[in-house]
């Protein structure tokens, strides 16, 4: 009996070969194409999975759970990976995971493939992910163990099956795409002294191509989650589509990352995230005027954790949900609208308001208006200071 296998397929270089060889090796492939909003169209994509030999193809369009279960809690968390990387492709992987068990039990098979290499990050959060689902389920990741030793020698075997692919040899970026984010790597990226060339903008303008004026954004929030953009009240993945749009005339959220991978190597990535940058600047801004400082101080010191959680592959982890509820519970009060300003790739929070916002003008102010008894400092100041009275005496 020929054996069945589930390949999480993208349309890629990678993917489009490992179809035809798991083929070659005997394996009736059923192809499972998660949209996650790459914004590719998938009539082609469907088209070369069966010029490349898949039996079967699957298509699920997972926008709006990607958006709701991942990005807006990740959002809310604050979390980015090494200051930097807002985890498009991180988050990703565990959703496409998740479906990737469900469609080979109802399918009834009991392997699942993907399309990641043995150095990269993406391995692991598929694994590990699907292991904490079904820990019977046989995972087969044919680029670990395949003959090829390049992109070039892949190229050519699919050029010679006459699998249609999108890379030419001149332009060999790997990217992945997702609603949330594009991530850029290879090519002559590995050369970490070289700048980025004017092709690895992909979905955005180079800050110096940028409108020439600024422009003005508001965003709305509702416990912590974007529900309206200028005012209009829209759904998550709509939201996302227009702010990219907007953010991405003014060259907003670009960054390049020399990146720490969880199997010990340093990588060189781009990232553009125009949406992202957007919504975490206008976010932070948001919790700084509702939440009082020890919980954003704490806060803060969490959120490296859950970058590091979720790009470690860890999505399902306890401590993770741990963390969730502890930020689901600072939420409460992050409600309120944030105005930003967009120039030539950057991004600032200009003005905020909230119904919990705990700035007080009157208490704050140097002008007459005044409400700030000041004499109540001195009492304050005397006893925070009364333990450490005298104890620099005589130290030199
Ligand atoms: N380094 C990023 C991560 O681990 C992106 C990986 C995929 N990148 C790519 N260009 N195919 O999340």
């Amino acid at each position: 009996m020929t054996q069945r296998v589930v390949l999480a397929y993208s349309g890629g270089l990678d993917t489009s070969v490992c179809v035809r060889w798991l083929q070659e090796r005997g394996y009736e492939v059923i192809a499972f194409m998660a949209d996650v909003g790459q914004g590719k169209s998938l009539g082609p994509t469907m088209k070369r999975a069966r010029a490349a030999g898949a039996r079967r193809i699957v298509v699920r369009d997972l926008r709006g759970e990607f958006v709701r279960d991942y990005v807006w809690p990740t959002l809310k968390a604050d979390a980015v990976y090494e200051g930097k990387y807002y985890l498009a492709t991180a988050l990703s992987r565990p959703l496409i995971a998740k479906h990737l068990v469900e469609v080979a039990h109802r399918h009834g098979v009991r392997t699942v493939a993907h399309g990641c290499t043995g150095k990269g990050n993406d391995q692991v959060r598929f694994e590990v992910t699907a292991r904490m689902l079904d820990p019977t389920l046989r995972i087969m990741a044919p680029l670990r163990e395949w003959e090829f030793r390049s992109r070039e020698e892949e190229i050519d075997y699919a050029l010679r099956h006459r699998i249609p692919i999108d890379v030419t040899k001149k332009s060999p970026y790997s990217i992945d795409q997702n609603l949330w984010g594009v991530s850029l790597e290879a090519g002559v990226l590995e050369n970490p002294w070289a700048e980025p060339p004017a092709d690895t903008y992909r979905s955005l303008r180079a800050p110096e191509r940028a409108a020439g004026r600024p422009g003005y954004v508001t965003v709305g929030f509702a416990r912590g989650v974007p529900v309206s953009l200028n005012g209009q009240r829209l759904e998550g993945v709509r939201l996302i589509e227009r702010l990219s749009q907007l953010a991405a005339r003014h060259g907003v959220g670009r960054s390049e990352l020399i990146e720490s991978r969880v199997v010990g190597i340093k990588s060189r990535e781009v990232y553009e995230a125009p949406a992202a940058a957007v919504l975490y600047e206008a976010h932070q801004d948001l919790q700084r005027f509702v939440l009082d400082g020890k919980l954003l101080a704490v806060k803060a010191a969490l959120a490296s954790t859950y970058a590091e959680l979720v790009y470690g592959g860890l999505w399902f982890s306890p401590l993770k949900r741990a963390l969730d509820a502890f930020v689901q519970e600072t939420q409460r009060r992050v409600t309120g609208t944030v105005r930003l300003k967009l120039f030539k790739g950057s991004c600032q929070a200009v003005g905020r308001r909230s119904p919990h916002g705990l700035y007080r003008e009157r208490l704050a102010t140097y002008s007459a208006k005044d409400a700030f008894d000041q004499r109540a400092a001195e009492g304050f100041i005397k006893l925070l200071g009364l333990p450490y009275e005298g104890t620099l005496k005589g130290r030199g």
